[in-house]
């Protein structure tokens, strides 16, 4: 089992002890060209987890591969490149123009629906365009997230990164007026984890592609969780922002979840929690 970032919630150039302490670093979504991003205020707090409308901000594929992807490679850890875009050829060119590294479909950009053959459309054409190893990130939004999973899965991805940040809006306390430039934004943190959860049981069941789990992971027993819900993996987000440690503890925290299951490694438990489970949780007398 690996411990990721999710994609935007670390600068592994600016925190590159971070970057290390992780069994692969993914890079925030880079789009065919620079994009600014939206106007602030970009970032707002709220009881139970964070709202961004950061805004696909980027500097382009081109300054990306000349630029930062050399110096992510001098950090000596696995390398997944986020590939955003607006039409299957975008992605699929900046899929054509990337080697040795796993790539992350984000199939949440704006503009970009997430319909189950538009999906599978994009899929299909950066299949075409390249050999690397193919996760789709999915946004939880999806009514029937399953039916995309099999969609992207028949298209021939990899992999599925589950979940994406859903629509969220914060008032002002004394105004009433959004606290973000654009209005609404993308909720993460802990009150995204049980939406997630849902989704990679959803997924789990419905195909038999590998799923890295993010949304509200915070703790060892968090991974636990999703990993009995079927996730082979796991990304930290949110919590990387209030603890950059987060990933070495929350190793530490899961040997001790494990040895209290009284099972040799998290992945005994994987799926646990699904109705066919493969394997199921053998939880050893002792
Ligand atoms: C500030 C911020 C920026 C993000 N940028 C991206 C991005 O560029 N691409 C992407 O696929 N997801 C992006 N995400 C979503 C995260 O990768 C992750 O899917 C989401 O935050 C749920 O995980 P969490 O609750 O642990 O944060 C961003 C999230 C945050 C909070």
């Amino acid at each position: 089992m690996k411990i990721l970032n999710a994609s935007g919630c670390l600068d592994a150039l600016a925190a590159s002890e971070v970057a290390r302490s992780l069994d692969a670093f993914v890079s925030k979504t880079i789009t065919p060209l620079p994009r600014e991003g939206n106007a602030p205020v970009r970032i707002a707090e709220t009881e139970a987890g964070m709202l961004n409308s950061i805004g696909l901000a980027n500097p382009g594929r081109e300054r990306f591969l000349s630029d930062a992807l050399p110096r992510l490679r001098g950090l000596g850890v696995p390398l997944w490149i986020s590939v955003g875009g607006f039409t299957a050829s975008d992605y699929a060119e900046t899929c054509a123009a990337l080697e040795h590294v796993t790539v992350e479909l984000n199939l949440s950009c704006p503009n970009v629906e997430e319909a189950a053959d538009t999906a599978a459309a994009i899929v299909a054409a950066c299949r075409e365009a390249t050999q690397l190893p193919l996760y789709v990130k999915l946004s939880p939004a999806n009514w029937d997230i399953a039916e995309v999973a099999r969609a992207v899965e028949a298209a021939g991805a990899d992999g599925l990164s589950l979940v994406n940040t859903i629509r969220g809006l914060k008032l002002d306390d004394r105004t009433l007026e959004p606290v973000l430039g654009r209005a609404v934004g993308g909720y993460s943190g802990p009150a995204l984890k049980p939406i997630a959860l849902a989704a990679v049981y959803a997924c789990a069941g419905a195909v038999a592609l590998p799923i890295v789990a993010m949304g509200g992971i915070r703790t060892g027993r968090d991974v636990v969780e999703f990993v009995a819900a079927g996730a082979c993996d796991v990304a930290l987000g949110t919590v990387l922002f209030a603890d950059p440690g987060a990933p070495d503890r929350v190793r530490e925290e899961l040997a001790a979840e494990i040895a209290a299951l009284g099972v040799a490694s998290v992945d005994n438990i994987r799926g646990s929690a699904l109705a066919n489970p493969h394997p199921r949780l053998e939880v050893h007398a002792s």
